[in-house]
């Protein structure tokens, strides 16, 4: 069967209720999930209350249990099924993590032979379950930033996939744009230097972290910029922007970049055409990154009241919330940067301890690759309530050769006495304090073992 006529199947599925229970993930992916599912019920005339949580666990299924609703499940839930199904709770899949078993109500791109880590997005799976329920072709652009908040367009710069397939939707609508651009962060809402300033990824030697070193780089290619004037990515002329693009790209030739990651510099970007110029809402990324500073810091409400179209009160606290989660990062970077980063035969790892909310660690594991060995996989371990949160990130070329990080991590944290899941490319876990060592060693193993094999 194909995936669409699966999509189909749950919407009907879906029809037959009346309470739901949307349970979702609390990232940019699954907040823009939980809202079009959201949306999309209430739309049909749905009862929908909304929970968002950081992993499906025993003591989060109870309490989906106690709430005695039909249950919907966004952005996760895919790999916990044994465990909905022992609580006999009922309820359908619109997830992309690696499936632990196979499903009548579920849609997993992997079911369908589709890479859950490129081809699909929590959000663009939830969203095909959505257009089979009515006209809700306005809800592709969310599910366009929910895609862009996983990282789907990073292997080629774009969307691929069945991601295209609501990407093409989107345009075709009128409520969005594909344009060839800067993949930076900011080029709506920070002046120029202050977007080079903070990018890490990649990390531009001078630049990045460093007001002085963005401005004197302008300036040396003729843009002159004060930090009195405002002046935004989007406010250059196409000769600036050009000059900039070279001056870049030239930096990051100095540093010795690959030829692969300094192509991906400039590519598709998304521009939201109902959204305001100026405001992060109108880029894909921007956008994104909003939602993650509202989940990852526990305000998930706001980025879903933003998505649902709060442009007030939500929307002023989201950008509160941003300018916070841009300076966590930032210093996130700098202090793996002091700390260093060990390496084993097969991974490399730093412990940030309670220096990095464990939130964010793995945001900021993903962005250590710009100072870190890319041949092997990064791992960071973060206090947290439950013990020491985990997060690996790999590259594509690791992947390739073998590298799959869900089924290492999750092996390795259940040895120790936890449990962990996600992508090939990007997992997490959590483990019992003292076990980090233990952990480490075992993961440096499998993940040698799934190199050799
Ligand atoms: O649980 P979830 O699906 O949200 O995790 C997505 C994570 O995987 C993000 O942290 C994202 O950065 C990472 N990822 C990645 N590269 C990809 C796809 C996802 O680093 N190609
Ligand atoms: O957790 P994951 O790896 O998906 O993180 C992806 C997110 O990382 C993006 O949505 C964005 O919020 C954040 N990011 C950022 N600045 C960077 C790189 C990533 O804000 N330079
Ligand atoms: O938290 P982090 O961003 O590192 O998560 C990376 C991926 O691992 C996500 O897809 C997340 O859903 C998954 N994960 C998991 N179980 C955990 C922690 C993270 O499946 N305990
Ligand atoms: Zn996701």
């Amino acid at each position: 069967m194909d995936l669409i006529k699966k999509a189909y199947e749950i919407s009907e599925r879906i029809k037959k209720e009346d309470e739901f229970l949307i349970v979702t993930h609390i990232d940019a992916d699954g907040i823009t999930s939980g809202a079009i599912a959201f949306e999309t019920l209430s739309r049909i005339g749905k009862d929908a209350k909304i929970i968002f949580l950081k992993q499906l666990d025993e003591k989060a299924a109870e309490k989906i249990a106690d709430e005695n609703r039909f249950v919907w499940l966004t952005d996760l839930g895919s790999g916990n099924i044994s465990l909905l199904l022992r609580r006999k709770l009922e309820f359908v899949i619109s997830d992309h993590h690696v499936p632990e078993m196979t499903y009548k109500w579920q849609l997993n791109p992997h079911d369908f032979g589709y890479d859950g880590s490129y081809d699909l997005s929590g959000s663009t799976t939830t969203y095909l379950v959505s257009r089979c329920l009515g006209l809700n072709y306005d809800l592709s652009p969310l599910a366009i930033v929910g895609a862009v908040g996983d990282l789907q367009d990073s292997r080629e710069a774009k969307l691929v996939g069945l991601n295209r397939f609501v990407l093409e939707e989107a345009i075709k609508y009128g409520y969005l744009n594909a344009i060839k651009d800067l993949r930076f962060f900011g080029k709506q809402t920070r002046p120029v230097y202050k977007m080079l300033e903070y990018t890490f990824d990649p990390y531009l030697p001078g630049i990045s972290g460093n007001e002085k070193g963005a401005i004197e780089f302008l300036s040396s290619l003729g843009v002159e910029v004060k930090r009195e004037d405002w002046v935004r990515w989007i406010d250059l002329s196409r000769e600036e922007k050009r000059k900039v693009v070279s001056g870049i790209v030239r930096v990051c030739m100095e540093a010795g970049y690959s030829y692969e990651l300094i192509k991906k510099i400039v590519g598709e970007t998304y521009v939201l055409l109902e959204e305001e110029e100026g405001t992060e809402l109108r880029d894909a990324m921007e956008y994104s990154t909003l939602l993650n500073a509202t989940a990852r810091y526990g305000f998930e409400e706001v980025g879903l009241r933003v998505c649902l179209g709060d442009r007030d009160k939500h929307f002023r606290k989201a950008r509160a919330l941003l300018q916070e989660h841009r300076r966590n990062l930032s210093a996130g970077i700098k202090l793996v940067e002091e700390m260093g980063i060990e390496e084993l035969e097969f991974v490399q790892y730093f412990h940030a301890k309670s220096a990095i909310p464990e939130t964010i660690v793995g945001i900021v594991a993903g962005m250590s690759y710009s100072i870190a060995s890319k041949n092997k996989p990064i791992v960071a371990f973060a206090y947290s309530e439950e013990g020491v949160k985990v997060s690996a990130r790999a590259t594509k070329e690791l992947v390739e050769r073998g590298v799959h990080l869900a089924s290492a991590v999750r092996e390795a944290a259940e040895a120790v006495g936890g449990s962990g899941g996600g992508h090939s490319i990007a997992a997490g876990a959590t483990i019992p304090r003292g076990k980090e060592e233990e952990f480490i060693q075992l993961l440096n193993k499998i993940v040698g073992l799934q190199l050799k094999r």
